[in-house]
């Protein structure tokens, strides 16, 4: 159902004939669109342009801007596609992690694109039917494991949907908090994998030394302390997916044989001579900026390319206001359901949760909301509220979802 009012596309590209098949095929879906040529163009069009939803934008002409125009507040919220003509991953990366989603080359998928802007138009008629729905405002949409009904958030459900289809790695960029755990078990939970295992690892948690052995095992006395025969977490992962936390905290050796792994998906334990193959697929997690990292030399480039074939950013809590008192009313939901009680939240306290900048995100906002639910007798009010920061430790055990169990079983044991 195509929304009243106009909604936006924009093309910016210097090709004519670019601008008008994929200008042709977004009216089709249902979209207006706007041409621009030039970057000074680009900024005209960003600044007068009400409900933009999408922007095709050429290589070239974020480059010529050294990708400053990806910033503009417009594009915040719209998905974005960079088109270009030649692979250059290292481009790619840059504009993924200022928001891009997309990155395609021509000539272009029309096929693709028609269903990609199809789900959106699906997407905008659904999200307009909640904020017209007042008594919805405290009830958040589900994908997977995931919460939020706030753009952002069903930009990533969009992207996370089609990865989940592939065999692809992903990388996931975030802050500490933002659910990257969380999106990787949504994304082993939607793909074909989902009745195989989903493997941990937390990479910064493991002594450097052991890091070999975790991933790949060992035989029995392969070196002191080796007692008994160890299988690692890469073998454990066999038919399924294996999520690979802080990945810049792999030793760099180990890097190189990962890396080796990665291409054959062959691999023996430590101390033993048999070559093992496992299939895996590989999801990574890190809350540095991978760019930065490579340039520090704590992650290997080559390795970075192998992982992130689909890299996806994580936006932070404070991007997403709208899901903030949504996600406080969630958790709160959990504790009432688990201990029986009826507590709410005043609007002093949603006013407070609204305002607040949560720079450990939607972990420190469960931190916080449990400690309020235990000061609390019956409504969560201002006072119990913290009024220093917490210290919310990332320390959540792992979800792992047994082979099998259903999305509320998953939900109870988190
Ligand atoms: N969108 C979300 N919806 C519901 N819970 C979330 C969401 N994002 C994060 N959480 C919860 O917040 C905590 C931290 O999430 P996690 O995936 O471990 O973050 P990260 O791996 O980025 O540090 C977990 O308890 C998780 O269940
Ligand atoms: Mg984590």
């Amino acid at each position: 159902m195509p929304p009243e009012a106009p909604v936006y596309c924009i093309i910016a590209d210097t090709d004519h004939q670019h601008c008008s098949a994929l200008g042709a095929l977004i009216e089709e879906v249902g979209f207006s669109y706007l041409t621009c040529k030039t970057t000074g163009e680009l900024t005209d069009t960003l600044n007068n342009v009400t409900n933009l939803e999408f922007a095709f934008l050429s290589l070239e002409l974020v480059q010529n801007d050294s990708f400053g125009l990806l910033k503009h507040p417009r594009l915040i919220d719209a998905d974005i596609a960079i088109i270009h003509t030649e692979d250059d991953p290292l481009a790619a990366s840059a504009a993924i992690q200022l928001g891009a989603t997309y990155f395609f080359c021509k000539p272009l998928n029309f096929e693709f694109i028609t269903d990609l802007l199809s789900d959106l138009i699906t997407e905008l008629a659904a999200l307009k039917e909640n904020q017209d729905d007042d008594s919805n405002a405290c009830s958040l949409d589900q994908f997977g494991l995931l919460r939020g009904s706030s753009k952002a958030m069903y930009k990533m459900y969009r992207t996370l949907r089609k990865v989940a289809a592939t065999d692809a790695s992903v990388l996931l960029i975030g802050e500490s908090g933002t659910g990257k755990e969380l999106a990787a078990q949504t994304i082993h939970q939607q793909s074909d994998r989902c009745n195989n295992p989903f493997v941990a690892m937390n990479c910064g948690a493991i002594p450097p030394e052991l890091v070999e052995s975790e991933l790949f095992g060992h035989e029995k006395g392969s070196f002191s302390g080796a007692d008994k025969k160890h299988i690692g977490y890469f073998e454990q992962a066999a038919g399924g997916t294996l999520f690979l936390d802080e990945i810049g905290e792999m030793p760099m050796d180990i890097q190189v044989k990962f890396l080796r792994v990665l291409e054959s998906r062959n691999f023996h334990r430590v101390g033993g001579e048999r070559n093992i193959h496992s299939d895996v697929r590989i999801i990574a997690a890190t809350n540095r900026d991978p760019l930065e990292a490579i340039n520090q030399g704590l992650l290997r480039k080559d390795l970075y390319f192998r992982i992130a074939q689909f890299p996806l950013y994580m936006p932070p809590l404070r991007d997403r206001c709208g899901d903030i008192v949504g996600l406080a009313q969630f958790f709160l939901n959990k504790l009432n359901e688990k201990n029986g009680t009826q507590k709410s939240l005043s609007d002093n306290y949603k006013n407070l949760v609204r305002e607040y900048s949560w720079p450990g995100n939607v972990r420190e906002l469960k931190s916080i909301m449990e400690r309020a639910y235990i000061l609390a007798s019956e409504v969560l009010d201002t006072e119990n509220f913290p009024n220093e920061q917490m210290d919310f430790e990332d320390n959540d055990d792992y979800l792992r979802v047994p082979v099998g169990s259903s999305l509320e079983d998953a939900e109870f044991i988190n």
